[in-house]
Protein backbone atom coordinates (compact mmCIF):
# COMPACT_ATOMS: atom_id res chain seq x y z
CA UNK A 1 0.00 0.00 0.00
CA UNK A 2 1.17 3.48 -1.00
CA UNK A 3 2.05 5.49 2.19
CA UNK A 4 0.15 8.96 2.49
CA UNK A 5 2.72 11.75 2.88
CA UNK A 6 1.70 15.36 3.80
CA UNK A 7 4.52 17.59 2.67
CA UNK A 8 3.69 20.55 5.10
CA UNK A 9 4.65 23.79 4.35
CA UNK A 10 3.67 27.39 4.99
CA UNK A 11 4.30 28.68 8.87
CA UNK A 12 3.97 31.34 11.07
CA UNK A 13 6.96 33.52 10.14
CA UNK A 14 8.31 35.71 6.96
CA UNK A 15 9.87 32.80 5.36
CA UNK A 16 6.39 31.77 4.73
CA UNK A 17 6.37 32.37 1.25
CA UNK A 18 9.62 30.70 0.48
CA UNK A 19 8.49 27.62 2.07
CA UNK A 20 5.34 27.28 -0.28
CA UNK A 21 8.01 27.33 -2.98
CA UNK A 22 9.86 24.88 -1.61
CA UNK A 23 7.05 22.52 -0.57
CA UNK A 24 5.60 22.86 -4.22
CA UNK A 25 8.75 21.75 -5.37
CA UNK A 26 8.87 18.98 -2.95
CA UNK A 27 4.91 18.11 -4.56
CA UNK A 28 6.16 17.99 -7.89
CA UNK A 29 9.98 16.04 -7.45
CA UNK A 30 8.02 13.36 -5.32
CA UNK A 31 8.10 10.10 -6.48
CA UNK A 32 4.34 9.15 -7.38
CA UNK A 33 4.73 5.90 -7.85
CA UNK A 34 5.49 4.96 -4.32
CA UNK A 35 3.80 7.95 -1.74
CA UNK A 36 0.67 9.69 -2.00
CA UNK A 37 1.52 13.28 -1.40
CA UNK A 38 -0.97 16.00 -0.15
CA UNK A 39 0.26 19.58 0.10
CA UNK A 40 -0.67 20.57 3.66
CA UNK A 41 -0.44 24.39 4.42
CA UNK A 42 -0.05 25.68 7.95
CA UNK A 43 -0.42 29.39 9.36
CA UNK A 44 -0.95 29.19 13.11
CA UNK A 45 -3.70 26.75 13.92
CA UNK A 46 -5.34 26.54 10.69
CA UNK A 47 -4.02 23.59 8.98
CA UNK A 48 -5.40 22.18 4.81
CA UNK A 49 -5.15 20.56 2.35
CA UNK A 50 -5.61 21.55 -1.16
CA UNK A 51 -7.27 18.13 -3.04
CA UNK A 52 -6.64 17.38 -6.64
CA UNK A 53 -10.34 18.50 -7.48
CA UNK A 54 -9.57 22.21 -5.84
CA UNK A 55 -11.08 22.06 -3.24
CA UNK A 56 -9.61 22.46 0.44
CA UNK A 57 -10.37 20.75 3.41
CA UNK A 58 -8.88 21.28 6.76
CA UNK A 59 -6.56 18.92 8.88
CA UNK A 60 -8.06 17.10 11.51
CA UNK A 61 -5.58 17.77 14.29
CA UNK A 62 -6.77 15.05 16.94
CA UNK A 63 -5.21 12.41 14.94
CA UNK A 64 -3.45 14.19 11.72
CA UNK A 65 -5.71 13.14 9.31
CA UNK A 66 -8.20 14.82 6.52
CA UNK A 67 -11.57 13.76 4.35
CA UNK A 68 -10.61 13.11 0.33
CA UNK A 69 -13.61 12.47 -0.85
CA UNK A 70 -15.62 10.96 1.77
CA UNK A 71 -13.07 8.94 2.43
CA UNK A 72 -10.68 9.15 5.99
CA UNK A 73 -7.15 10.09 4.78
CA UNK A 74 -4.44 9.47 7.92
CA UNK A 75 -1.56 10.46 7.34
CA UNK A 76 1.62 7.89 8.06
CA UNK A 77 4.61 10.67 7.57
CA UNK A 78 5.38 14.11 7.23
CA UNK A 79 7.30 16.15 5.22
CA UNK A 80 8.45 19.21 6.95
CA UNK A 81 9.23 21.88 4.38
CA UNK A 82 8.47 25.30 6.88
CA UNK A 83 11.46 27.36 7.43
CA UNK A 84 11.40 28.96 10.47
CA UNK A 85 8.52 28.79 13.47
CA UNK A 86 6.94 26.00 14.01
CA UNK A 87 8.72 23.45 11.20
CA UNK A 88 12.22 24.26 12.06
CA UNK A 89 12.58 25.20 16.01
CA UNK A 90 10.91 21.70 16.99
CA UNK A 91 7.15 22.62 17.62
CA UNK A 92 5.90 20.68 14.61
CA UNK A 93 8.34 18.13 15.29
CA UNK A 94 6.95 17.89 19.20
CA UNK A 95 3.48 17.63 17.56
CA UNK A 96 4.76 14.67 15.46
CA UNK A 97 5.95 12.91 18.03
CA UNK A 98 2.79 12.47 20.42
CA UNK A 99 1.05 11.67 17.44
CA UNK A 100 3.95 8.56 16.41
CA UNK A 101 4.28 10.37 12.65
CA UNK A 102 7.24 9.75 11.38
CA UNK A 103 9.27 12.99 9.81
CA UNK A 104 12.30 14.25 7.29
CA UNK A 105 14.11 16.36 9.79
CA UNK A 106 16.16 16.89 13.03
CA UNK A 107 14.24 15.58 16.09
CA UNK A 108 12.33 18.24 19.19
CA UNK A 109 15.89 19.46 20.57
CA UNK A 110 18.55 19.16 17.56
CA UNK A 111 15.61 21.58 16.15
CA UNK A 112 15.51 23.90 18.85
CA UNK A 113 18.57 24.06 19.41
CA UNK A 114 19.80 24.47 15.91
CA UNK A 115 17.21 27.06 14.89
CA UNK A 116 18.38 29.28 18.30
CA UNK A 117 21.34 30.81 16.55
CA UNK A 118 23.34 31.96 20.22
CA UNK A 119 22.39 28.83 21.87
CA UNK A 120 23.79 26.60 18.57
CA UNK A 121 27.32 28.48 18.44
CA UNK A 122 27.69 28.02 22.17
CA UNK A 123 27.02 24.10 22.33
CA UNK A 124 29.11 24.01 19.58
CA UNK A 125 31.95 26.26 20.81
CA UNK A 126 32.46 23.35 23.58
CA UNK A 127 33.51 20.84 20.75
CA UNK A 128 36.23 23.41 19.23
CA UNK A 129 34.26 24.53 16.74
CA UNK A 130 35.61 28.03 15.85
CA UNK A 131 32.73 30.55 15.61
CA UNK A 132 32.88 34.26 15.53
CA UNK A 133 32.56 36.36 18.74
CA UNK A 134 28.51 37.06 20.07
CA UNK A 135 26.45 38.59 23.04
CA UNK A 136 22.90 38.40 23.43
CA UNK A 137 20.11 41.09 23.88
CA UNK A 138 17.13 40.29 25.02
CA UNK A 139 14.08 42.63 24.34
CA UNK A 140 13.38 43.58 28.01
CA UNK A 141 17.09 44.54 29.05
CA UNK A 142 18.49 47.85 28.23
CA UNK A 143 21.58 47.09 26.03
CA UNK A 144 25.15 49.04 26.69
CA UNK A 145 26.82 50.40 22.81
CA UNK A 146 30.20 49.97 24.77
CA UNK A 147 30.16 46.11 26.06
CA UNK A 148 28.76 45.49 22.45
CA UNK A 149 31.73 47.84 21.55
CA UNK A 150 34.52 46.02 23.46
CA UNK A 151 33.13 42.04 23.31
CA UNK A 152 32.59 41.79 19.70
CA UNK A 153 33.85 45.02 18.03
CA UNK A 154 32.96 46.88 14.72
CA UNK A 155 31.95 45.90 12.00
CA UNK A 156 29.45 43.79 13.82
CA UNK A 157 26.80 41.68 12.50
CA UNK A 158 23.09 41.84 14.39
CA UNK A 159 20.35 39.59 13.52
CA UNK A 160 17.30 38.04 15.25
CA UNK A 161 18.58 35.36 17.20
CA UNK A 162 15.70 33.12 15.78
CA UNK A 163 14.89 33.70 12.21
CA UNK A 164 16.02 33.39 9.00
CA UNK A 165 16.64 34.11 4.99
CA UNK A 166 18.31 37.62 6.21
CA UNK A 167 14.99 39.53 7.73
CA UNK A 168 16.29 42.00 10.34
CA UNK A 169 19.94 41.35 10.02
CA UNK A 170 22.21 44.18 9.33
CA UNK A 171 26.16 45.23 8.90
CA UNK A 172 26.50 47.42 10.99
CA UNK A 173 30.28 49.88 10.59
CA UNK A 174 29.53 52.83 12.73
CA UNK A 175 28.43 53.56 16.69
CA UNK A 176 25.54 55.52 14.80
CA UNK A 177 23.78 53.00 13.54
CA UNK A 178 24.19 50.34 16.31
CA UNK A 179 20.37 51.26 17.63
CA UNK A 180 18.58 51.10 14.86
CA UNK A 181 20.18 47.53 13.85
CA UNK A 182 19.08 46.35 17.11
CA UNK A 183 15.36 48.07 16.58
CA UNK A 184 15.33 46.51 13.04
CA UNK A 185 16.29 43.24 14.42
CA UNK A 186 13.96 42.96 17.54
CA UNK A 187 11.07 43.99 15.28
CA UNK A 188 11.39 39.79 14.00
CA UNK A 189 12.23 38.61 18.03
CA UNK A 190 12.63 39.12 21.40
CA UNK A 191 16.11 38.04 21.20
CA UNK A 192 18.96 39.77 19.26
CA UNK A 193 22.71 38.23 18.66
CA UNK A 194 25.56 41.13 17.60
CA UNK A 195 28.34 39.04 16.50
CA UNK A 196 31.68 40.39 15.20
CA UNK A 197 32.20 40.82 11.36
CA UNK A 198 34.18 37.84 9.62
CA UNK A 199 35.88 38.79 6.56
CA UNK A 200 36.23 35.97 4.09
CA UNK A 201 34.47 33.81 1.46
CA UNK A 202 31.03 32.36 2.47
CA UNK A 203 30.71 28.88 2.04
CA UNK A 204 27.34 26.60 2.69
CA UNK A 205 27.79 22.94 2.49
CA UNK A 206 24.57 20.71 2.97
CA UNK A 207 24.67 17.02 4.27
CA UNK A 208 22.41 13.78 4.71
CA UNK A 209 23.30 10.60 6.65
CA UNK A 210 21.00 7.95 6.59
CA UNK A 211 21.22 4.87 8.32
CA UNK A 212 22.70 3.09 5.39
CA UNK A 213 24.47 6.03 4.16
CA UNK A 214 26.26 9.34 4.38
CA UNK A 215 26.05 12.35 1.44
CA UNK A 216 28.23 15.72 2.50
CA UNK A 217 27.28 17.37 -0.77
CA UNK A 218 29.76 19.62 -2.55
CA UNK A 219 30.35 23.04 -1.00
CA UNK A 220 28.47 26.15 -2.70
CA UNK A 221 30.55 28.84 -2.47
CA UNK A 222 28.42 32.37 -2.08
CA UNK A 223 29.33 35.96 -3.57
CA UNK A 224 26.34 37.92 -2.68
CA UNK A 225 26.59 41.71 -4.98
CA UNK A 226 25.56 43.49 -1.84
CA UNK A 227 27.64 43.56 1.60
CA UNK A 228 26.52 40.46 3.06
CA UNK A 229 24.50 37.78 1.54
CA UNK A 230 20.93 39.55 3.04
CA UNK A 231 17.39 39.26 1.71
CA UNK A 232 17.70 40.86 -1.39
CA UNK A 233 20.26 39.13 -2.55
CA UNK A 234 19.11 35.40 -1.40
CA UNK A 235 16.31 35.99 -3.67
CA UNK A 236 16.81 38.43 -6.74
CA UNK A 237 17.76 36.63 -9.55
CA UNK A 238 21.72 38.26 -10.56
CA UNK A 239 22.04 39.79 -7.06
CA UNK A 240 24.52 37.09 -5.83
CA UNK A 241 26.89 33.98 -7.67
CA UNK A 242 26.22 30.75 -6.10
CA UNK A 243 29.06 28.53 -7.08
CA UNK A 244 28.92 24.60 -6.69
CA UNK A 245 31.80 23.59 -6.40
CA UNK A 246 33.05 25.96 -4.33
CA UNK A 247 35.99 27.76 -6.13
CA UNK A 248 38.65 27.35 -2.40
CA UNK A 249 41.77 24.43 -2.75
CA UNK A 250 40.74 20.85 -1.96
CA UNK A 251 42.12 20.74 1.20
CA UNK A 252 39.19 23.65 1.92
CA UNK A 253 36.60 21.46 0.65
CA UNK A 254 38.17 18.62 3.02
CA UNK A 255 37.98 20.83 6.01
CA UNK A 256 34.87 22.10 5.73
CA UNK A 257 32.81 18.80 4.58
CA UNK A 258 34.81 17.30 7.87
CA UNK A 259 33.85 19.79 10.33
CA UNK A 260 30.42 19.91 8.38
CA UNK A 261 29.88 15.99 9.28
CA UNK A 262 31.24 16.52 12.58
CA UNK A 263 28.41 19.57 13.50
CA UNK A 264 26.12 17.41 12.13
CA UNK A 265 26.52 14.52 14.70
CA UNK A 266 27.65 16.73 17.63
CA UNK A 267 24.18 17.65 17.21
CA UNK A 268 22.35 14.65 16.19
CA UNK A 269 20.98 15.77 13.13
CA UNK A 270 18.13 14.05 10.73
CA UNK A 271 17.60 14.57 6.96
CA UNK A 272 18.73 17.15 5.11
CA UNK A 273 20.80 20.37 6.81
CA UNK A 274 22.89 23.17 5.27
CA UNK A 275 25.37 24.57 7.31
CA UNK A 276 26.93 28.17 6.65
CA UNK A 277 30.65 29.01 7.11
CA UNK A 278 33.07 32.01 6.84
CA UNK A 279 35.82 30.88 5.58
CA UNK A 280 39.02 33.50 7.01
CA UNK A 281 42.53 32.51 5.64
CA UNK A 282 42.69 28.67 5.98
CA UNK A 283 40.15 28.80 9.14
CA UNK A 284 36.57 27.90 8.86
CA UNK A 285 33.97 29.88 11.41
CA UNK A 286 30.55 28.51 11.85
CA UNK A 287 27.66 30.79 11.00
CA UNK A 288 24.83 28.29 11.41
CA UNK A 289 22.69 25.56 10.31
CA UNK A 290 19.94 25.38 8.58
CA UNK A 291 17.75 22.25 9.70
CA UNK A 292 14.69 23.02 6.91
CA UNK A 293 17.00 24.65 4.24
CA UNK A 294 15.65 25.99 0.97
CA UNK A 295 14.18 23.34 -1.60
CA UNK A 296 12.82 25.59 -4.36
CA UNK A 297 14.23 24.67 -8.05
CA UNK A 298 17.22 27.85 -7.32
CA UNK A 299 17.71 26.54 -3.95
CA UNK A 300 21.68 25.86 -2.81
CA UNK A 301 20.34 22.21 -1.87
CA UNK A 302 19.02 20.96 -5.06
CA UNK A 303 21.87 22.48 -6.89
CA UNK A 304 24.27 20.82 -4.74
CA UNK A 305 22.33 17.65 -5.20
CA UNK A 306 22.30 18.14 -8.83
CA UNK A 307 25.95 19.14 -8.64
CA UNK A 308 26.30 15.76 -7.04
CA UNK A 309 24.94 13.98 -9.79
CA UNK A 310 21.62 13.16 -8.26
CA UNK A 311 18.42 14.36 -8.71
CA UNK A 312 16.51 15.89 -5.70
CA UNK A 313 13.75 13.55 -5.82
CA UNK A 314 16.14 10.49 -5.48
CA UNK A 315 17.69 12.00 -2.36
CA UNK A 316 14.47 13.47 -1.04
CA UNK A 317 13.47 9.56 -1.67
CA UNK A 318 16.60 8.40 0.74
CA UNK A 319 15.58 10.57 3.52
CA UNK A 320 11.67 8.92 3.17
CA UNK A 321 12.95 5.76 3.17
CA UNK A 322 15.16 6.17 6.23
CA UNK A 323 12.37 6.23 8.85
CA UNK A 324 8.99 5.30 7.22
CA UNK A 325 7.48 2.00 8.09
N1 LIG B 1 29.55 37.22 11.70
C1 LIG B 1 29.37 37.41 10.41
N2 LIG B 1 30.40 37.81 9.63
C2 LIG B 1 30.22 38.01 8.28
N3 LIG B 1 29.04 37.85 7.64
C3 LIG B 1 27.98 37.47 8.39
C4 LIG B 1 28.08 37.22 9.78
N4 LIG B 1 26.88 36.84 10.24
C5 LIG B 1 26.04 36.87 9.18
N5 LIG B 1 26.69 37.24 8.06
C6 LIG B 1 26.08 37.43 6.72
O1 LIG B 1 24.66 37.49 6.91
C7 LIG B 1 24.00 36.40 6.23
C8 LIG B 1 22.85 35.88 7.07
O2 LIG B 1 23.33 35.41 8.30
P1 LIG B 1 22.99 33.96 8.87
O3 LIG B 1 23.65 33.84 10.20
O4 LIG B 1 23.35 32.92 7.88
O5 LIG B 1 21.41 34.05 9.09
P2 LIG B 1 20.13 33.65 8.20
O6 LIG B 1 19.43 32.63 9.04
O7 LIG B 1 19.33 34.89 8.07
O8 LIG B 1 20.62 33.10 6.89
C9 LIG B 1 25.11 35.39 5.99
O9 LIG B 1 24.80 34.60 4.88
C10 LIG B 1 26.33 36.28 5.78
O10 LIG B 1 26.34 36.85 4.46
MG1 LIG C 1 22.16 31.67 6.58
Amino acid sequence: MKKNIAIIGGGDSQEYVISVKSAEQIMDIINKDRYNPYPVTLRGLEWKVKLTDGSTVPVDLRDFSIQDNKRKVKFDYAFIIIHGTPGEDGKLQAYLDIQKIPYNTCGVLSSAITFNKYTCKNYLKNFGILTAESIILRKKEDFSESLIKETVGLPCFIKPNNGGSSFGTSKVNKSEDLENAVKDAFRIDNEVVVESFVKGTELSCGLLKTRKEEFIFPITEIISGNEFFDYEAKYTKGKAEELTPATVPEEIHRKCKHIASEIYDHLNCRGIVRIDFILKGNQLYFLELNSVPGMTKESIIPCQIRAMGFSVGQIVEKVIEDNIY
